[in-house]
């Protein structure tokens, strides 16, 4: 079964936010002076996450991410992986993570079957890592990505935001890591996302000039299929490069037309569109008792108001009150 949208997109992506807590705080995801917390009992319960799934799935949904927050902090979260993949019609379950948890529960995540790894990294310098982040975990995240690259997981893919006058001057460094890596490096562009006094226009840096840094550097990339990729990356490889070098520009070239996406936040609610406050309560009915069927017409509804696009070029300081860590990206 397919589900589709009003404009005809077919829709098999749910992201899951598991939590919205963070063990870092980033600045333009989780801004220090708004660390509101969204007390436990207001987050959804792991049977209520699979009890939506299961709705989901023979709806079309065949493809889910873990993200958080950060996931791997909230406590049985490898018991909930584990049984998202009893459910029959799951495709493919991968996961976002800091990495600062990647070393320890590398082995866990294997056996619960995730493969597919996104790490965020923003800086490969400790110092500057620590004033972005507010934590020296640098060490135990670069730890945590060899030691998920020996244990095999593929792909594993590093995203980097490059942030204007902030770590702009490493775009070269982190697109030199697929030289002799199998690393996916995706430059993401920096979003107004959590009405974030950061973001401005000028602060994003752009893909094109990404790309211009990095073909400065290496020479021209040549573009790179992924197998069954419908991502929203641009992909590239240095020549004679193991690794990908990859482009997410939801602001210089959206890929709204594409969009395959829903969103389930941790305090129970479908977000259909990353860069738009327009949600549905899922919690509350489901909380007050109501039937599969019902959740499965919100489900729909969900598709019916996905907005056609983003509206970041319109007024960029409406497009998302929400922070990012109560999203998961
Ligand atoms: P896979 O295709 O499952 O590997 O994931 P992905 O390539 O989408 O990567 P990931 O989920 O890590 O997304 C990377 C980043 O791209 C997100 O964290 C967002 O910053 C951005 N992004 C992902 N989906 C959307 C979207 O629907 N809209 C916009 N504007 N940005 C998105
Ligand atoms: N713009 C673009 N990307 C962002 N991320 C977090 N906040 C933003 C933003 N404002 C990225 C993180 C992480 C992913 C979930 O989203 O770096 O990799």
């Amino acid at each position: 079964m397919s589900l589709k949208d009003h404009s005809n997109r077919t829709i098999d992506y749910l992201r899951i936010s598991v939590t919205d807590r963070c063990n870092l705080s980033c600045a333009y995801c989780k801004p220090r002076s708004q660390v509101k917390m969204t007390p436990h009992q207001e987050i959804l319960r792991y049977e209520e996450m699979l009890r939506i799934v299961r709705i989901a799935v023979p709806l079309g949904i065949s493809h889910i991410r873990i993200t958080g927050g950060e996931p791997l902090v909230r406590r049985g979260v490898l018991g909930f992986i584990a049984k998202l993949r009893e459910v029959e019609g799951i495709e493919d379950i991968s996961l976002t993570t800091n990495g600062v948890l990647l070393g320890e529960m590398c082995q866990g995540l294997r056996d619960a079957g995730i493969s597919r790894l996104n790490i965020s990294l923003d800086s490969l310098k400790p110092e500057r890592f620590r004033e972005i982040t507010g934590s020296d975990a640098w060490d135990l995240v670069w730890q945590g990505i060899a030691r998920v690259e020996e244990a095999g997981f593929s792909p594993i893919k590093i995203n980097m935001v490059p942030v204007k006058g902030v770590n702009d001057d490493e775009i070269a460094d982190f697109a030199r890591m697929t030289l002799d890596r199998r690393l996916h490096v995706r430059f993401i562009e920096f979003m107004p996302i959590g009405a974030n006094d950061r973001w401005h226009t000028e602060a994003c840096v752009t893909s094109d000039r990404v790309r211009d840094i990095i073909e400065r550097e290496f020479g021209p990339l040549v573009p790179f299929m992924a197998k069954g990729s419908a991502g929203p990356s641009d992909n590239y490889q240095i020549p004679g490069g193991r690794g990908v070098i990859g482009f997410i520009s939801p602001i210089s070239k959206h890929f709204c037309a594409s969009c395959r996406r829903l969103r389930l936040t941790a305090d129970g609610r479908i977000r259909p569109c990353l860069l738009s406050d327009t949600e549905i309560d899922i919690k509350s009915p489901m909380r007050g008792g109501c039937s599969d069927e019902e959740l499965e017409r919100l489900l729909r509804f969900s598709l019916e108001i996905k907005p056609e696009r983003h509206y970041v070029s319109e007024n960029p300081a409406a497009c998302s009150q929400r922070i990012m860590s109560r999203i998961g990206g």
